[in-house]
Formats: C-alpha cells, structure tokens, sequence
C-alpha cells in the first residue's frame, strides 16, 4: 500500500509546479544565486572566476578597479556587449574578451554586473 500511496504524492506533487515557469521567475530576481546563474548560463564563466583570473581577469578585481566610479555600470555593460582588450594585459598577458552581445539580454547583463561589482565589498 504504501509504495503506491508515495507514487500518488509525486505525482500530484509534480503536477502541481511547473518547473520551467519558477526557474524563469527565479532568473529575474537579481540574487546572488541567479546572478551567478545567468553568468554560467552566458557562457562567462568559460573565461572568468570570481576569486581567480582564468583567461580574463578575477571579477572580484575587476570590482575593485571599478569602485566608486559613476557610472561602472553601464561602462562594464557596453564593454561586455561589445568587446574588451588592453585594460587587464598586466593579469591576462593581452587577451581579449571576444563582444558578448546576444549571450545575455540587457536586465541579464545588469544583474550580473551589480554582481560582479559587488564582489570587492565581500
Ligand atoms: C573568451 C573568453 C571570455 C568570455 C566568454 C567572457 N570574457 Fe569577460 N573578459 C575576457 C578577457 C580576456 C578580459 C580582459 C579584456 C581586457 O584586457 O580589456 C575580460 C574582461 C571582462 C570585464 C572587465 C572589462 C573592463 O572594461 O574592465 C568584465 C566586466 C567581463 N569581462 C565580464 C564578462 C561577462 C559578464 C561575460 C559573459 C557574458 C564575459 N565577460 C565573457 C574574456 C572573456
């Protein structure tokens, strides 16, 4: 009886949440988690860590090098749409990051770039 009874829970269970829906709710919601989430899904983690420089520069350097400057963001947001070379040769000894437009809308990029300046404060 009982294994019958726990296949009828999933079941309902499952019916009961679409699972593609939450995961595009979950994707707009700017945490930490998604952020980090949009960026694999992007393919930026291909090049990049947080905490080491890969093939291009430590976000959590990149974060540093940018505090406190107006406008950080939409600056970093038109470098990864259309491309980025000479800034980090002294760290990726002069490689470029090839323009990341199409990887990841405009809210995307947003979110994953207050991520990425919000590194050097961790
Ligand atoms: C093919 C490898 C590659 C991929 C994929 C890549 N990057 Fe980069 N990225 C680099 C390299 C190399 C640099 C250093 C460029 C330079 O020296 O100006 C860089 C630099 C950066 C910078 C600093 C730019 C600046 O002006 O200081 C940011 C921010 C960044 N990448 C974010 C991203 C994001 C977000 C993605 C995903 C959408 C991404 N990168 C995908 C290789 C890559």
């Amino acid at each position: 009886m009982r294994p019958y009874l726990f296949f009828i829970m999933s079941l309902v269970l499952l019916s009961g949440c679409d699972i593609n829906e939450s995961m595009r709710a979950k994707a707009k919601d700017g945490t930490t988690a998604n952020a980090r989430e949009i960026a694999a899904n992007g393919g930026c983690m291909g090049c990049h860590a947080t905490s080491n420089s890969v093939y291009g520069p430590a976000w959590k350097l990149v974060s540093k090098r940018y505090q406190g400057m107006p406008k950080a963001r939409s600056i970093l947001i038109e470098r990864i749409k259309n491309g980025s070379y000479g800034r980090w040769d002294h760290i990726t000894d002069g490689k470029r990051m090839p323009p990341q437009k199409g990887a990841l809308n405009n809210e995307e990029l947003g979110i994953v770039v207050d991520y990425i300046l919000s590194l050097a404060k961790k």
